[in-house]
């Protein structure tokens, strides 16, 4: 297949070209700036330079490209510091995936494009009722914290449209894997703290398996959600610990709720103490995913030894050095 794909020099597009190009199908790789053409034609693509808020050059693009297939990974989560104001931080990328969406949607529609799958999020969407580990069929959150509500509907957009259009969305965990990981800084600081009982679940994934499920979406005929997350949804209390000892950090600090809402917002205390984890029976049963990193326990230390120890250099986190460091994880 001629595959387009709209974020190509990203966290997670560095990682699915070249899984692509192994698979055998052509790609596009699109991203903003030209600079970044160099990269992608290493990877394996052939670049073309796009800003998906620009609705007619998004049609001239795909048009012009003629692909079978077209993937959305566009985000606009580099250089993120941390704020209270969620839905501030996460405004261009909302954008991204709504106004975005629907552009790529109408090229794909005008260019008899029938395969489209697109980036969509796993932790911290869940209703906060029932269990701790939730499936596609579970219900969202009715009631996300007030600063994150914009950022869920621009989720929820995403979703609606892509399946309405025949598309697959995956919801990735909390990638990691990756020289610029959100969680490395804070962590490595000590600015993210168990809140409370630190009951609040998580779901992870690495990048690589992350792409490799998006290979096996872009084979399997849609309309379909999948939640793409490692094996092992996990407490904060949990896996907080692991993280920072796998980056050679102090262990996590210990907020009560107040100090976290005053400091962090609502938010924070949510995803903190209350948030549901997700689980990937589906895209294991109905794609045939295998994961090479199926907890993020041994995944971490994968990841992070390495450099934790000041020991050589780690291909995993190397892979990204090229991009600029991101502060806080979505
Ligand atoms: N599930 C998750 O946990 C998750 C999801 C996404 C990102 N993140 C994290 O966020 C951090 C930053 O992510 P990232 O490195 O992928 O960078 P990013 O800034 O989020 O960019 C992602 C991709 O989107 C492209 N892009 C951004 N704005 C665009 C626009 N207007 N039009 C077209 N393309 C656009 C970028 O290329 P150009 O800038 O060249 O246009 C890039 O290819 C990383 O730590 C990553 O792991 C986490």
């Amino acid at each position: 297949m001629r595959v387009f794909v709209a974020g190509a020099s990203g966290a997670i597009g560095t990682r699915l070209v070249p899984q692509l190009v192994d698979r055998g199908h052509e790609v596009i790789g699109a991203s903003r700036s030209p600079a970044r053409a160099e990269h992608l034609r290493a990877l394996g693509a052939e670049p073309v330079a796009l800003d998906l808020l620009d609705r007619a050059a998004v049609r001239r693009a795909v048009l012009e490209a003629e692909p079978d297939a077209i993937v959305h990974q566009a985000t606009a989560l580099a250089d993120l510091t941390f704020s209270r104001n969620f839905d501030g931080v996460f405004a261009k990328t909302n954008r991204l995936r709504t106004e975005g969406t629907d552009a790529l949607l109408a090229a794909a529609s005008e260019a008899r494009v029938d395969r489209f799958v697109a980036q969509s999020f796993a932790s911290y969407r869940n209703a906060r009722e029932g269990g701790p580990v939730k499936t596609e069929d579970d219900p969202l959150d009715p009631a996300p914290p007030a600063k994150t509500r914009k950022s869920q509907d621009a989720m929820r957009h995403l979703e609606d449209v892509v399946t309405h259009a025949g598309g697959i969305t995956l919801r990735y965990g909390i990638f990691y894997g990756a020289a610029n990981d959100g969680l490395i800084e804070p962590v490595r600081k000590r600015q993210y703290p168990i809140v409370g009982d630190g009951a609040g679940v998580a779901s992870f994934i690495h990048l690589d398996d992350a792409a490799a499920a998006t290979v096996l979406a872009l084979e399997h005929d849609g309309p379909g959600i999948f939640n793409v997350v490692d094996d092992e949804p996990a407490p904060v209390r949990e896996w907080l610990p692991v993280l920072a000892d796998a980056l050679g950090a102090k262990p996590p600090r210990h907020f009560p709720r107040w100090l976290a809402r005053l400091f962090a917002g609502e938010a924070a205390v949510v995803t903190g103490t209350e948030a549901r984890g997700a689980s990937n029976a589906k895209a294991k049963r109905e794609l045939g995913w295998q994961l090479r990193h199926p907890s993020w326990r041994e995944g971490f230390r994968t990841a992070y030894a390495p450099t934790a120890q000041g020991q050589g250099r780690n291909p995993d986190r190397d892979a990204e050095a090229s991009q600029p460091p991101s502060r806080l994880v979505t």
